[in-house]
């Protein structure tokens, strides 16, 4: 049986908000160079997106961590897949996610990250799902705050399809 994807948060939604953050950010860092961190996969397409829209000086680099879990929820186990190319000491570090969901492969990157002596370490995220948080974050900025349901779109996947829809939408089995 295949599934159907109905829309949760149109593209014009999702544009709108990437600019406002991107405008926020550039204010919080004016006169400063901030460094994205993409989580990788799901983070890649709202980092592009997010940072056309700031207008101080950006650079960027790729992690990808993997949790030991099943399709729909993480287990707590997280471990590095892909280690940042760049050392991140004395940089305005900025976390970028698709989702926070239980909070753990975030808690977790924190810890490793903070450890590496950045100037500051923020995170932002695409979307965010508070009622699910089994471990405390502080999220810097947020785009959307949404139910929990399983959602996909804008990086988001189930079973690695629909990563590349252009709006956020639920899969309905
Ligand atoms: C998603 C998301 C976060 C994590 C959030 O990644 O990108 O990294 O889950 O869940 P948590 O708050 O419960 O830890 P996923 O493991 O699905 O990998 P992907 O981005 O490669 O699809």
């Amino acid at each position: 049986m295949s599934e159907t994807i109905r829309q949760l948060i149109s593209e014009e939604d999702v544009d709108k908000k990437i600019r406002e953050i991107g405008e926020q950010i550039s204010r919080d860092y004016e006169g400063r160079q901030v460094h994205l961190i993409c989580v990788l996969k799901g983070g890649v397409f709202f980092t592009c997106e997010l940072a056309k829209r700031i207008n101080v000086p950006v650079s960027l680099d790729f992690m990808s961590v993997s949790s030991y879990g099943d399709d729909t929820s993480s287990s707590g186990v997280v471990r590095i897949v892909k280690d940042l190319d760049e050392s991140i000491e004395g940089k305005d570090v900025l976390i970028v996610e698709d989702i926070i969901d239980s909070g753990r492969t975030l808690s977790y990157l924190i810890e490793v990250l903070k450890q590496r002596n950045p100037n500051s370490l923020r995170l932002c995220t695409l979307l965010d799902k508070p009622e699910r948080r089994v471990k405390d974050v502080n999220v810097d900025y947020v785009c959307f705050n949404i139910p929990d349901e399983f959602v996909v779109g804008y990086g988001l996947d189930y079973a690695q399809k629909y990563r590349n829809l252009p709006y956020i939408g639920v899969v309905e089995l």
